[in-house]
């Protein structure tokens, strides 16, 4: 008889090993490693194929397919203007962040728009998912499919060939043909695989749920994310009510684009207007500043507070929540080097408003702003919002697209923008811009401690 073939497959990042080991050698996870049957010995057949003709790029016909509108603007935004038919797309996120609802609004939508949505749910039963479907409202219209088994799914995808497909979640479904439990690296591979198969055959856009890890990375192996067209990564704590939706993967469009939802209890609310609900800040308030962040082509007007304590630690602390450490770590720097705010013996925390993370150089000079007016105890000026690159040596950068930040910033009332040199200007907004870190700050905190300007 033929003897089987086993390897151990890590189930976080898909290492394999020829034996069981308690460590993976490849991310260093504890007990991880699954089994895998990788097939029999010998029965593998050298295997001559014919040749196939490669054509010119010129000569192959495409057209690009009309996107479907998923009836969530915020999601379509994200998706870089809707879903593309024929696509497979991954969504992660915390549990309960929302990706059932989210979705689920989705499907109501483009239900009650005259097309086919279907819900595979492995998780919950059917009745679990009426119940919500009750409280979100407007999704009577779509077919809901409670099963675990893969070739069941493909059989009914290509049988119904829905428009939209949503499977909550690819962890649970099983494959007969495969030994290893349901959610293991090799049933999630399999699962993935044969559904991208099935989405591209029978033109079914297939949403996929992937649960995540402590770490918040899509769970399963790394492939998952290579495999599918979009990776979308649901944010934002349970405890906020405020949910950031972001791709981190796109082959149809940009990946810096940003969705903001509320949760209610009718269900997820996209918030169009975030700049709104995240920019205020109170007059006077020390240790509060307003950043113009653009996240995609969407300028954000966000809240940065930051506070300076004393402290006696060897290593005073830089906490940072919405803030990349790195770069909070520099500014900290700078602001001490350049802009005579030592903050040597203090610990600094800084919190963006919302549960929002900025990523982009642009919100540098906000977060340096909040912290000089924590560290002097000192105000920023009333109404004002601030962008700018923060360079090592001190000096402000020009931020990218000044023009759309400007515009976001009249549109909420700011009265005074401090931005970088060279920004242009703009009717009905002061700007003030300046080459320096330095001058800025003496510009935006409303009155400059006396050592401040002597230093
Ligand atoms: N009646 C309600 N009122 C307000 N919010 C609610 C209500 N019921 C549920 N929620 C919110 O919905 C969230 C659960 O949403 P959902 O089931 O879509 O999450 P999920 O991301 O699919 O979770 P899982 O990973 O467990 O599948 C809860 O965490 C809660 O915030
Ligand atoms: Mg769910």
């Amino acid at each position: 008889m033929a003897k089987l073939l086993v390897k151990f497959v890590c189930s976080e990042c898909g290492t394999a090993s020829p034996r069981w080991l308690g460590k993976c050698p490849g991310c260093n996870a504890f007990g991880t490693l699954v089994e895998e049957i990788a097939g029999v010995e010998g029965g593998r057949v050298e295997r001559r194929a014919a040749a196939a003709t490669p054509v010119p790029l010129g000569e192959v016909s495409a057209v690009e397919a009309e996107r479907l509108s998923t009836g969530v603007p915020e999601l379509d935004r994200v998706l870089g203007g809707g879903l593309v038919p024929a696509s497979l797309v991954l969504v992660g996120g915390e549990p309960g962040v929302g990706k059932s609802t989210l979705l689920l609004s989705a499907l109501g939508a483009i239900a009650r728009g005259g097309r086919t949505a279907l819900l595979v749910t492995g998780e919950e039963s059917a009745a679990q998912v009426a119940l919500r479907a009750a409280r979100v409202g407007g999704s009577e219209q779509v077919e809901i499919l409670a099963e675990t088994d893969l070739d069941v799914v493909c059989a009914t995808l290509e049988h119904v060939r829905p428009d939209v497909c949503v499977i909550d979640s690819v962890q649970t479904l099983h494959a007969p043909g495969i030994g290893s439990a349901p959610g293991s690296v090799a049933q999630v591979r399999e699962a993935a695989g044969r559904l991208l198969r099935v989405a591209k055959e029978s033109s079914v856009a297939t949403v996929l749920v992937g649960h995540v890890t402590k770490d918040g990375a899509v769970a399963g192996p790394r492939v998952l994310e290579h495999l599918v067209d979009c990776v979308l990564q649901f944010e934002g704590d349970r405890y906020h009510e405020h949910r950031v939706l972001r791709a981190t993967k796109n082959r149809f469009g940009s990946t810096n684009e940003l969705g903001v939802f509320e949760m209610t209890s009718s269900g997820l609310v996209g918030v169009p207007d975030p700049s709104e609900l995240f920019g205020r800040t109170h007059s006077g308030e020390i240790g509060a500043a307003v950043g113009c962040a653009l996240e995609g082509t969407r300028p954000l007007l966000l809240e940065v507070q930051a506070l300076v304590s004393p402290t006696d630690l060897a290593m005073p602390r830089r906490v940072g929540t919405g803030v990349d450490p790195k770069r909070l770590a520099m500014i900290v720097a700078v602001l001490g080097r350049h802009a005579g705010v030592a903050l040597g013996s203090a610990d600094v925390f800084v919190n963006v408003a919302g549960g929002v993370r900025i990523e982009e150089p642009g919100a540098d000079l906000a977060v340096a702003l909040a912290i000089a007016s924590a560290a002097r105890g000192v105000a920023v000026v009333d109404a004002a919002a601030a962008f700018g690159e923060i360079g090592l040596t001190g000096r402000l950068r020009a931020a990218s697209q000044a023009e759309r930040r400007l515009e976001e910033c009249a549109k909420l009332g700011v009265a005074l923008v401090l931005a970088p040199e060279g920004t242009p200007e703009r009717g009905g907004l002061r700007v003030a811009s300046f080459d320096s870190l330095r001058a800025a700050l003496r510009a935006g905190l409303a009155r400059a401690a006396p050592h401040a300007d002597a230093a």
